[in-house]
């Protein structure tokens, strides 16, 4: 059975949609940041801190790669995975790719409850998530379906993402 992967910008819900495919389709969750952490035994700020950005990058590839192999396992990405189209083409093998997908002023109001994210701790996230968001957008689109999440409950999209599958056979 095929992995559902879920790729978006941080803050796009990824994490609550998970946990209701989880809930709904009695399928596992693997959260690759989570893994990468328990792999690295340090939390991803210190490696963005201690490393920086690239070394970071490097072992999210190489993650990507171990739960490629994965089956029948829903993958919660981290938001910057889409960068590299191998990562994808790798994450595609044996799974449907939904992208999350929100606007700045959501990501930001979702993003402020936690200061977990290294790339938003500057003076103005707002600025720093658009630009990202215009960056990263051609690579989100790499995606089998993307789904709008603004005003939506973590339920609804899980909903959506179970309905477009469905036609993805
Ligand atoms: C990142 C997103 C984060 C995490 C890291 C970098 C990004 O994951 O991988 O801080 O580049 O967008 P979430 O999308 O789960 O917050």
């Amino acid at each position: 059975m095929k992995n559902i992967v879920l790729t978006g910008f941080m803050g796009t819900g990824k994490t609550s949609v998970a946990r209701e495919l989880s809930s709904m389709l009695g399928m596992k969750i693997v959260d690759m940041d989570t893994e990468i952490e328990q792999e690295q035994d340090c939390t991803i700020s210190e490696i963005f801190a201690e490393h920086g950005e690239a070394r970071f990058r490097e072992i999210e590839s190489d993650m990507a790669i171990k739960v490629s192999g994965y089956d029948g396992v829903i993958i919660s990405t981290g938001g910057g995975v889409v960068m590299k189209k191998e990562n994808i083409d790798h994450l595609r093998k044996n799974g449907y790719i939904a992208c999350l997908v929100a606007s700045a002023e959501e990501i930001l109001r979702r993003t402020s409850r936690s200061d977990e994210r290294p790339l938003l701790k500057v003076d103005d996230p707002l600025k720093k998530i658009k630009e990202l968001l215009d960056y990263r957008m051609p690579y989100y689109r790499n995606a089998d379906i993307m789904i709008e999440t603004d005003g939506k409950t973590p339920r609804q999209v899980a909903e959506e993402i179970v309905d477009g599958l469905k036609w993805k056979k």
